[in-house]
């Protein structure tokens, strides 16, 4: 039996994930590390704790499964996207790693937008420069720390600086390159233009490549800390929404991935490069070679059902551990009770401000349309619905880039109750599937390594034989409610956005 290993760098966590041919799992260590807000806004992290952690769990799959490292036939690395580690000449760290959620990159942002003119920039990299990517971060540190830019001869991506340590080499693939600002999204290839804006050379970076390519070997040194066989190929890998997507089979057109864990992630795979024209949607490479996908994040999404649970659900929360029932199967019965569309109370889920479609961190939560008629079903109804809703812009953005959507993949907390799942095909209009596939990212990036390593042909008919449907969820009558009432909630943002705006600055006056 031939082996793969999979490996998410991520924010809270690495989790390593040891398969077998045919795609079943066979082991997994999860290695917890902390990461740093050493100020408001900032998000860093040190990369210490990510050699530790992979060479803790390589050995630990190994030891507790009794597979040998000849076996291991190939590593694929995924990761947290869009962090900042730069390395002097020494390839030494040269100051912790600055995260993806990190938002002290405003201003230069607006620098790089400005020296390089917003419509060109959403034309090179297919996105605006946001706050949490790699560019704007490189040039935050030449503008604050221009005593550790001077130092510093490459700039890498989380999973990328493992590569070197299990390796001595320097690459990166399109998918994770594409969060950088710095990749010329729809050539596959960094941006000449780009790293000119920031005055950075192209040796600054990373060699990069397909997902799928075995850029290179576990170096001797490697496999005395790891346990692996010195020469073992390491697959070029992705970023962590790619990988994951590899994974749960999103690699070809028409089939999309609606996500509701605490945020929501719509992401479709697209065989051609489509740039969503003000730019709401990630456009990025796609881990399948030559392709793409489109993004879309909400913000809160099972988390506003959470909040509401918190916030409003004390009596159904008290009648959970009455019966030992779950409390969010309580709620969901209880939005049963209310019609469709919850007689015209809507409910805007922007509790943490949005990112799609309305990149507003000052966006906020909204019940609208309350009358006498509305009981505590309805609240609940409407909040589901609301998050629903909220997941549909994306998909709508998508469509609207002619995109067709045959089939919806859900997962996470939506996936769970039938009642979300029929709201779920009712409001995005589509068939909605579950599947076998409930690991994350690092299963998809030990698919890469098997595609790298030759275990399988190709990420195609790897996806068709692991990835299988478990359930099968078609629109109901309730689609043409919804219809009726989508146009209402999409005009509800527009209508209020100003007034997010002032209210804002009255809350702080008064704090
Ligand atoms: C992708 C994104 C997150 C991070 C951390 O754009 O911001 O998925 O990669 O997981």
């Amino acid at each position: 039996m031939k082996y793969l290993i999979g490996i998410d760098v991520g924010t809270s966590s690495m989790k390593t994930l040891l398969i077998n041919e045919v795609g079943q799992v066979i082991g997994s260590a999860t290695e917890f590390y902390p990461f740093e807000t050493p100020k408001p806004l900032w998000s860093e992290q040190d990369p210490a704790h990510w050699w530790k952690a992979t060479c803790v769990s390589i050995k630990r799959v190994l030891e507790e499964n009794n597979v040998n490292a000849p076996d291991v036939v190939g590593l694929g690395l995924t990761g947290q996207m869009h962090g900042l580690v730069l390395l002097d000449n020494d390839n030494k760290v040269l100051r912790p790693c600055i995260l993806w959620n990190d938002q002290r990159t405003g201003k230069q942002c607006e620098d790089i937008t400005n020296r390089v003119g917003k419509a060109h920039v959403l034309e090179l990299t297919g996105n605006p420069v946001l706050a949490g990517f790699t560019a704007p971060k490189i040039a935050w540190v030449q503008d604050n720390e221009p005593e550790v830019f001077a130092k510093a001869t490459k700039a890498l991506l989380p999973k990328d600086y493992v590569r070197f340590l299990l390796s001595g080499e320097f690459f990166s693939d399109v998918s994770d390159a594409s969060g950088t600002s710095l990749l010329n999204v729809g050539k596959r290839d960094w941006s000449s233009q780009m790293l000119d804006a920031l005055g950075l050379k192209r040796d600054f970076l990373p060699e990069v490549t397909e997902s799928t390519v075995a850029s290179t070997r576990i170096s001797a040194a490697a496999a005395a800390a790891t346990g692996l066989l010195e020469g073992t190929p390491i697959a070029a890998g992705g970023g962590d929404q790619a990988a994951q997507a590899v994974g749960s089979g999103i690699v070809r057109e028409g089939i999309v991935s609606a996500t509701l864990g605490t945020s929501g992630v719509v992401f479709a795979h697209s065989d051609q490069y489509r740039v969503e024209p003000s730019g709401k949607l990630h456009a990025f490479c796609h881990a399948v070679p030559g392709k793409w996908h489109l993004m879309g994040v909400m913000l809160s999404a099972a988390g506003s059902f959470e909040w509401y649970k918190n916030a409003l659900g004390a009596a159904e929360a008290a009648e959970a551990k009455a019966s030992g029932r779950n409390v969010f199967d309580l709620l969901t019965e209880q939005a049963a009770e209310a019609p469709a569309g919850s007689e015209g109370l809507l409910f805007l889920p922007y509790l943490s401000g949005e990112r799609t479609p309305h990149p507003d961190p000052l966006a906020k939560g909204t019940f609208f349309g309350m009358s006498l008629r509305h009981s505590k079903p309805h609240i609940t109804r409407s909040v589901l619905e609301g998050i629903t809703f909220g997941m549909n812009d994306s998909l709508q953005l998508m469509r609207d880039l002619g995109l067709e959507i045959n089939e919806v993949r859900a997962s996470g907390g939506g996936a769970k109750s039938d009642f979300w799942l029929q709201m779920q095909a009712d409001i995005y209009q589509s068939k909605v599937v579950t599947t076998n596939v409930t690991e994350g990212a690092a299963f998809g990036a030990a698919v890469l390594a098997g595609v790298a390593s030759g275990v399988y042909s190709d990420i195609d008919t790897a996806a068709a034989q692991i990835v299988k449907n478990t359930g099968e969820t078609n629109p109901g009558p309730n689609e043409a409610v919804y219809s009726d009432y989508y146009p209402e909630y999409q005009a509800l943002y527009p209508a209020l956005k100003d007034r997010f705006k002032s209210i804002s600055k009255v809350v702080e006056k008064h704090l």
